[in-house]
């Protein structure tokens, strides 16, 4: 009797997976993946989905200061970006945020600055919603010009509306510091809890810390340790809604940061007004002063040949600073803009001053001795410092396990999200061949190369 029992139990479990074997590849059929011919290894989602996740201001390195159970978790089971992920020059918010959403570097998306003045025009941008600033095509863009759709859970210019994009207030909430991060993430997860084909594709989440901590006191403070943790917290929060949903294997997870942060005293300051044995330099020449000195010289009707005059004050000003007898002059080098060393890529924009300062790391540049003595954090320096990257984790079919990568600079991401969406991705300067070197070609996680 009990013997006929587990015949008649086995033959049924036989037939249940026959059939589920059957929906399978029915299913399987008129699946996305029927058209790449690639096999479709979702149960839940019908589609590849990404959600992107920037923590500002997370310097590569802060993941060893305290206990990151969840990052290291997303380490452990993705792909890591071996010793962080490099920003674009200048290594700041605005210009980062929006190189990874372009794939542009700042000279060609226009956001050169966090806030600038056009040298030709004279308009001022301060991180303004206003489109004429905001070229190039962002993701969000690209996806809904493609009939996709996107959630931008704040990120900078997000809220700027461009072709098929027009900021919806359901899928682009304006940007309010005082929505809790918990708030965030439970805002980002409940999209997952839509019918099927209300899933958006893409998706983009935004912490403003540990950056706010790393200002207000530089990286190495307990308060920016305690951010760091905090942080942890969120991604385990987004880990563990993700999970309770049974897509934590499905979705793409990319978590990343704009830029690192360092330590920057008052001890360590460049004086402009001590260059005033070479060359005078008025306080409005100065558009911004440090970490990227921003000049703009405003020279008098009668001089012909501005450019001449500018070359000559960069070699003035280099004169001195190298002379041995200015203060922390050997930590800043002056250039005009077209000379500036070309791994910047920073230089083709009628936007950028004609004379850009390249200041050493955690140097600040002041006009003079008056004022406040204090130490903080800040970020904006070159990008060759190790102290200004920030990290690269991806997690999710379209990640292996366990597998490291060489550092890249953040403008390839562009290209990996349209990859792994499928989306025509817009001329940009990333490179094509990167998606390869870091995403697998199939729908299946596994071993390391
Ligand atoms: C910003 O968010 C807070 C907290 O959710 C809310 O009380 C406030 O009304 C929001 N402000 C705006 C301008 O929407
Ligand atoms: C110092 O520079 C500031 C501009 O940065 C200017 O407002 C101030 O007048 C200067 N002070 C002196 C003593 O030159
Ligand atoms: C960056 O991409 C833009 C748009 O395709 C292009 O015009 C520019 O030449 C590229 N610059 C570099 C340095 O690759
Ligand atoms: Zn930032």
């Amino acid at each position: 009797m009990a013997k006929t029992k587990h015949v008649m139990y086995l033959k049924l479990s036989l037939t249940l997976l026959i059939l589920a074997h059957v929906l399978a590849t029915t299913n399987g059929l008129d699946s996305p993946s029927s058209k790449t011919g690639r096999p479709w290894p979702f149960k839940k989602l019908n589609k590849p989905v990404v959600l992107m996740i920037s923590c500002d201001g997370f310097r590569f390195g802060y993941q060893f200061k305290t206990d990151t159970p969840n990052i290291d978790l997303l380490i452990s089971e993705g792909t890591e970006a071996k010793s962080g992920l490099i920003p674009v020059f200048p290594t700041m918010t605005f210009p980062n945020h929006y190189s990874i959403a372009t794939g542009l570097y700042p000279a060609y998306h226009g956001i050169i600055m966090n806030s600038f003045t056009d040298p030709v025009t004279g308009d001022k941008f301060n991180k303004g919603l206003d489109p004429k600033w905001w070229l190039g095509e962002p993701l969000w863009v690209t996806a809904a010009n493609q009939g996709r759709k996107a959630v931008t859970y704040f990120w900078p210019g997000s809220e700027v509306p461009k072709d098929s994009w027009t900021c919806p207030k359901e899928l682009c909430p304006h940007y309010n510091s005082s929505v809790t991060f918990e708030e965030r993430v439970d805002n980002v997860l409940s999209y997952f809890d839509l019918p099927q084909s209300d899933i958006p594709d893409f998706l983009m989440l935004y912490f403003d810390q540990p950056d706010k901590e790393g200002h207000e006191y530089g990286p190495d403070d307990p308060r920016v340790t305690a951010a760091v943790g905090r942080v942890d917290k969120m991604i385990g929060r987004v880990i563990q809604g993700l999970k309770k949903r049974e897509i934590f294997d499905e979705v793409n997870v990319i978590l990343l940061g704009d830029h690192g942060m360092v330590t920057n005293c008052d001890m360590k300051t460049i004086y402009i007004d001590d260059l005033a044995e070479w060359v005078k330099i008025p306080a409005d020449w100065i558009n911004a002063y440090s970490p990227v000195l921003a000049m703009n010289p405003k020279w008098g009707k009668d001089v012909k040949n501005p450019s001449e005059k500018n070359a000559e004050l960069v070699a003035k000003m280099n004169e001195g600073l190298s002379s041995g007898k200015v203060e922390n002059g050997e930590f800043l080098q002056v250039y005009l803009k077209e000379k500036l060393p070309k791994r910047l890529h920073y230089s083709e924009s009628s936007r950028i001053p004609p004379i850009v300062g390249m200041v050493g790391e955690g140097l600040i540049v002041r006009q003079n001795r008056t004022g406040v003595h204090e130490c903080y954090g800040d970020h904006g320096y070159d990008n060759k410092y190790f102290s200004m990257r920030s990290i690269f984790i991806g997690h999710g079919p379209r990640f292996k396990q366990g597998k490291k990568v060489p550092s890249f600079e953040n403008v390839q991401i562009y290209n990996v999200v349209a990859e792994i969406l499928g989306l025509r991705p817009a001329s940009n300067n990333g490179s094509s061949l990167f998606t390869r070197s870091i995403l697998s070609s199939s729908g299946e996680t596994g071993e390391v190369d």
